[in-house]
């Protein structure tokens, strides 16, 4: 008989985004810190729901408007349930009762301050329901098991799970522990956590009762292994920064298995949206910030900040460039170092390669800024737009107050202050016109010997 594969079943995912976390010494909730530029929710949110979740329950402590649109945020048809009271693992995924009780073919629980877990993993537990269990508990081999629950496995069942503070001494000796993440068949799961009492060390409705229980039920239950870095939590900032670090490894790798060559991985910084296409080249030391897209073969020189930018194909870009949102850099443009762009369009060819600042600017085909133009974009009130057409050329060091337009193939004149639109092909000088007086300075430098004696 098929049983389905996860594409044809239905799935809930429970995310327990509770939790104050103490230990981060934050204004924020611990759910809510980020990771590659995403709240630690927001990636298992992510990863459930690129699993084949169908419906997603977050299960948040009492008066948490903030982790309830965080969730929102992640997956717009999320359901917010409260927990009023922490009385334990269990206890939360009842909170989403409702939602548990609509019969949903499988559903997995998982912890929102586990931030690395895969839709990998969250398949393969979905894949271990399909094979004839009704709990599938999630395990790693822990270097140091203090703390955690033990699972207990004998002839591939998974006879139950053992929370630290309850195991007896034989118990602690087994390394295999509980990651947390736990997968029910959906049409035994209220019956199996309805069972779940408070008779342990912590008095607390423990999830980790699911796999005994189940079995007391005559229902199968199995094993999945997870390496122990994907099921690391997050309980202070030195853990957030350990996960970032993975997480940063994990995108790199991507990048580069996908056509992408870092010189020194280490020391790129990757959002979790970055994309970047084929045979780009990116230096040391670059930051990517939100929403960033590099078209194939550009190259992002050395210690470059980009955010909210598209580089277009074989551009380039620094070292030492600034790219803010809504930076937009034609194919084969060229960005140098020292420069700032912002809000602007810059077409096929065009080149800003020194000291500039472009803002709220469209800069169109071919067109050379010389080095240290600044668009004058802004009057203390309001932003205004510069626009300069193909094949344009501004002289070095030039103040283009905007709103101002320079038509195509326009010359500006070195140290120019630019007020007024300059027409295609004309060239404009803004600046003082220069004075000479013959021998002055050696008049002057005679003058000041004599009066000093020197
Ligand atoms: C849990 C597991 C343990 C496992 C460990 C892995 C249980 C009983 N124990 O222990 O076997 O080895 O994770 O890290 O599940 N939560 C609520 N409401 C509550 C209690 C907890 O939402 O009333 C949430 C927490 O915010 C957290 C998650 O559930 O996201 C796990 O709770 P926590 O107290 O951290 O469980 P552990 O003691 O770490
Ligand atoms: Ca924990």
């Amino acid at each position: 008989m098929d049983t389905g594969s996860a594409s044809t079943r239905t799935c809930l995912a429970i995310v327990l985004g509770a939790g104050e976390g103490t230990r981060m010494k934050s204004d924020l909730p611990k759910v809510m810190h980020a990771i590659a530029g995403r709240s630690m929710l927001g990636h298992v949110i992510h990863a459930v729901t690129a699993a084949g979740a169908t419906h997603v329950a977050v299960v948040v402590g009492p008066d948490r408007e903030d982790v309830a649109a965080e969730a929102r945020k992640a997956f717009a048809g999320a359901e917010v349930f409260v927990q009023r009271e922490r009385l334990g693992t269990a206890h939360a995924v009842l909170a989403a009762r409702d939602a548990l009780a609509r019969a949903f073919d499988d559903v997995v629980v998982a912890f929102a301050d586990t931030p690395l877990l895969t839709a990998d993993t969250f398949l393969r537990m979905r894949g271990a329901l399909h094979g004839g269990n009704s709990v599938v508990g999630l395990a790693f081999e822990a270097a140091d098991p203090a703390g955690y629950g033990r699972m207990i496995v004998q002839d591939g069942q998974l006879e139950a799970i053992v929370e630290h503070k309850d195991a007896s001494d034989a118990q602690r000796a087994i390394t295999l522990c509980n990651a947390g993440l736990l997968a029910l068949e959906g049409r035994h799961a209220l019956a199996i956590l309805a069972k779940v009492g408070n008779a342990n060390a912590q008095k607390e409705y423990y999830l980790t009762d699911a796999p005994g229980i189940a079995r007391a039920m005559g229902l199968g239950t199995g094993v999945l292994v997870a390496p122990e870095d994907e099921v690391q939590g997050v309980n202070d900032r030195v853990q957030l920064a350990k996960a970032e670090g993975a997480m940063q490894k994990r995108l790199r790798e991507a990048a580069m298995r996908a056509g992408v060559t870092m010189i020194d991985p280490a020391t790129v910084y990757l959002h979790h949206d970055t994309k970047i296409g084929r045979d780009v080249v990116v230096e040391p030391n670059v930051f990517f910030g939100k929403n960033v897209v590099i078209d194939d073969k550009a190259v992002i020189h050395a210690n470059s900040h980009l955010e909210g930018a598209h580089v277009g194909v074989g551009a380039s870009v620094g070292p030492f460039a600034r790219l803010r949102p809504g930076a937009d850099l034609g194919e084969q443009s060229k960005v140098g170092n020292f420069v700032e762009i912002k809000a602007a369009t810059l077409g096929k060819g065009a080149k800003v390669s020194h000291l500039t600042y472009i803002g709220d600017a469209t800069i169109g085909a071919n067109a050379n800024i010389g080095a240290g133009t600044i668009t004058c974009n802004y009057d203390g009130f309001s932003k205004f737009r510069t626009e300069i057409g193909e094949g344009a050329f501004i002289g070095s060091n030039s103040s283009l107050v905007a709103p101002v337009v320079i038509a195509a193939g326009a010359y500006i004149g070195s140290g120019s202050v630019v007020t007024k639109n300059v027409e295609a092909n004309a060239l404009a000088v803004g600046r003082a016109r220069q004075v000479a007086y013959p021998g002055w300075a050696a008049d002057f430098r005679q003058r000041n010997r004599d009066r000093t004696k020197k």
